[in-house]
């Protein structure tokens, strides 16, 4: 596991350093759907991670957001890396300054390592499972808010959004009127991190991809909190809900997300 603790870390704090270089220079952005953005600095960093995961362990299966995928099956020994190369790619290409890389480790249906690095506060969350989570080599915990009346709660859109606003916005509707606040930030993998460091008592989203919560939900994990689906089963990487919190707060969460689900 120390080999790849290392690795990972390597791999992903090069990376940070070349998304720092590009977001001072100008973006070429390509379209993939109506508002679901590509830039070359997208497919510039997968590339990087990529080549070090593949020198450093051949026989692992990696599924990245750009399209490096391995097999249909597992790895050898079970691993899989799952890779957001760029997390917050319309902030990236707005210039809005909050955006992550986002690399997490499973091992057959278990997430065992989980790392986000943000480039420009120069924060990187870390966590190995059974071993804690940090941030910037600083234990962090989940908060104490127990109360969804005092919560800030994270939240985002899918790229269907157009389509299916209407069903979005009710969810935002009911903690809206629930909830202390709620926060759109444009990267659920670092929405994940701020659930784990107490910044955010919970968030939830529709159709994340296993690339957006693997890390993030491995740290929520190892910083006290819980991650599941909106009814309180356990995730499941490849499902559409996912909902993190503190765990003080999970169930009322789920209370609020199951009634819309079931209608
Ligand atoms: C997106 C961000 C955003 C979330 C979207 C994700 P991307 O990832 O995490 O916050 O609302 O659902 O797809 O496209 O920037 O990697
Ligand atoms: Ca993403
Ligand atoms: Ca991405």
């Amino acid at each position: 596991m120390e080999n790849f603790e290392s690795v990972a870390r390597d791999a992903v704090l090069e990376a940070g350093e070349e998304l720092r270089r590009a977001w001072r220079q100008s973006k070429i952005v390509h379209y993939k759907g109506a508002v679901n953005l590509v830039t070359e600095t997208d497919k510039a960093l997968e590339a990087l991670i990529v080549a070090r995961l593949r020198r450093a362990f051949p026989d692992h299966r990696i599924v990245a957001e750009e399209g490096s995928t391995g097999t249909d099956s597992f790895g050898a020994g079970g691993y899989v890396w799952y890779l957001d190369p760029l997390d917050g790619t319309t902030n990236f290409a707005h210039d809005f300054p909050h955006f992550a890389i986002s690399l997490g480790l499973a091992r057959n249906d278990d997430l065992v390592l989980g790392i986000v690095h943000d480039p420009i506060r120069e924060e990187t969350f870390f966590a190995r499972r059974g071993g804690g989570a940090t941030r910037n080599g600083e234990s962090i915990h989940v908060s104490a808010v127990d109360d969804l009346d005092r919560a800030l709660l994270g939240t985002g859109f899918p790229y269907d959004r157009r389509e299916h606003g209407e069903f979005y916005l009710g969810f935002v509707a009911d903690f809206m009127r629930r909830a202390q606040g709620i926060r759109r930030t444009g990267s659920a993998a670092l929405d994940l991190c701020y659930v784990a460091c107490g910044r955010l008592d919970g968030m939830w989203e529709w159709k994340l991809s296993p690339w957006d919560i693997a890390a993030g939900a491995c740290i929520v994990r190892e910083a006290g909190g819980l991650v599941s689906d909106f009814v309180g089963h356990p995730l499941d990487l490849f499902g559409t809900q996912t909902v993190a919190s503190n765990g003080h707060i999970h169930s009322a969460l789920v209370e609020v997300l199951r009634r819309r689900v079931a209608v």
